[in-house]
């Protein structure tokens, strides 16, 4: 017989957090099942995710940041229904396949004019490994530099230049030669270069942990000192890359020109892992130098035929679709929908970020009620706030949103791109009858509560 994928889901249905606590990671379960987050969703399409009872919800975490396209775009699947049935000649590995070719020009034909080369990989931390690899050896040096609340990903040299020491912990020792200074400090940037031993300074152009900005000076700055002492500026791209922040590249927004430049997350049309390292003809020589060095750097699936198909749909798609400045517009427009939010509640202390890549911050209120409530929340857990403003949102309006990182009140949005007016104008509603009531009284808490409580209850009875 035949696999039945069909029949394997109706025979398994609903059985995903069973499995999950019992063969996988059961703390994970445990967390979605206490903030009440334990669904069965059957199908994702566009901006919406369904589960088994039909309910729709809107997701504005896209997968992390991989749907940019929404979930199941028709041209990205027809693309792989085709890859499929033509029985390419998949992995030859002793040969230059066509697909991995075509996908490289692509991304250097959107990149500046200094990116000539691309390594492909696996993952977005993957794509940080090269770029380590790269740095240490087209320069010769051994250190990197990274921020505080920086996330590159969770491999061993990705967590070397992670600034959260949540991630870090008890993993150690991590590489040697990595440094943390300050995002959008450039006094910290400059004394840790004046040294001349930096291989790269790597960083995200906006950090996903906390949504978290820097000037335009910031980033001139960056390029010039890096330049100046010849360290190499890696921007990583993998989260706001490919649209997300209203550019192409976030780092065009301020006319940069990173010597290596990563991506990942998008570029899979959602479907199919990938990542991409991104630099210079010189900085590649300098790797690959002879033909005894061809192989010092690859990965056995990293130019897999599907991942490139999903590839090359997703980027003519993103053209032919217009969505980078699709994004610009929306992303204006739900920034201004936002921002009277700030003066009207106190709670809400500010809105950032760019394109559909945003940040809601929370802190200390005003009145003395009111912060006599935030504080007893703060004092139970720090960010604990941003958890009663997410638990709402998800149950009484089906939208699902995440806090920004460990102890922080800021929950991050990923609207899907391809969001328009009618997801913009629902989040906005949405988010202002949740901070109404977290204003308003405490039945937003005696919610939260109940659902820590029935979530209790139930986690007993597995
Ligand atoms: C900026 C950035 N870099 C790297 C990574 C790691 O990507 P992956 O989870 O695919 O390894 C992430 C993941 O969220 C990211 O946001």
């Amino acid at each position: 017989m035949s696999f039945d994928l069909a029949q394997t889901l109706k025979d398994n249905e609903g059985e995903n957090f069973r499995l999950h606590s019992r063969f996988m990671n059961p703390q994970m379960a445990r967390v979605l099942k206490t903030l009440g987050f334990d669904r069965y969703y059957t199908k994702g399409e566009g901006c919406y995710l369904y589960d088994r009872d039909g309910q729709r919800y809107l997701d504005l975490l896209a997968g992390f940041g991989v749907y940019a396209l929404g979930r199941s775009h028709p041209v990205i699947k027809q693309a792989l229904h085709d890859a499929i049935d033509a029985d390419l000649p998949n992995l030859v590995q002793l040969d230059c396949a066509l697909l991995s070719g075509l996908l490289a020009k692509a991304l250097v034909e959107r990149s500046h004019e200094g990116i000539e080369r691309v390594i492909f990989a696996n993952s977005g931390a993957e794509s940080i490994e090269a770029a380590i690899k790269l740095s240490r050896y087209a320069t010769g040096r051994k250190r990197i530099l990274y921020c505080d609340h920086a996330f590159h990903g969770l491999t061993n040299g990705a967590l070397s230049l992670n600034g959260g020491r949540e991630f870090r912990e008890g993993f150690g020792p991590l590489l040697p030669g990595c440094e943390e200074i300050r995002f959008g400090d450039l006094d910290a940037l400059e004394r840790e270069l004046r040294n001349g031993d930096v291989a790269a300074f790597v960083v995200e152009p906006i950090q996903g942990k906390g949504v978290n900005l820097a000037t335009g000076d910031y980033w001139h700055g960056v390029q010039e000192l890096c330049n100046k002492h010849g360290a190499l500026f890696v921007a990583d791209e993998v989260q706001t890359g490919l649209g997300r922040t209203g550019r192409f590249f976030c780092h065009e927004h301020w006319d940069l020109k990173p010597d290596i430049i990563t991506v990942s997350k998008a570029l899979s049309g959602g479907f199919v892992p990938v990542g991409a390292t991104l630099c210079s003809a010189k900085v590649h020589d300098k790797v690959f130098s002879s033909m005894e060095r061809a192989v010092v750097h690859s990965s056995t699936f990293a130019q897999n035929h599907l991942a490139m198909v999903a590839g090359l749909a997703t980027l003519q798609t993103l053209d032919e679709e217009g969505i980078v400045d699709h994004v610009k517009v929306k992303g204006q427009l739900l920034m201004d929908a936002l921002s009277p939010l700030v003066e009207r509640f106190e709670l809400f202390h500010e809105v950032r970020g760019m394109g559909y890549m945003v940040g809601l911050v929370f802190g200390e209120p005003r009145s003395l009620g009111l912060r006599a409530r935030w504080k007893m929340m703060e004092a139970a857990r720090k960010g604990l706030f941003s958890q009663l403003i997410v638990v709402p949102l998800f149950h009484r309006h089906r939208i699902l949103t995440q806090v920004a990182g460990d102890n922080m009140n800021v929950i991050k949005l990923l609207f899907p791109l391809v969001a328009g007016d009618e997801e913009i104008e629902y989040f906005v509603q949405s988010f202002t009858d949740v901070l109404e009531d977290a204003h308003k009284n405490s039945s937003l808490m005696v919610e939260f509560g109940k659902t820590l409580v029935k979530s209790a209850m139930r986690r007993d009875g597995d």
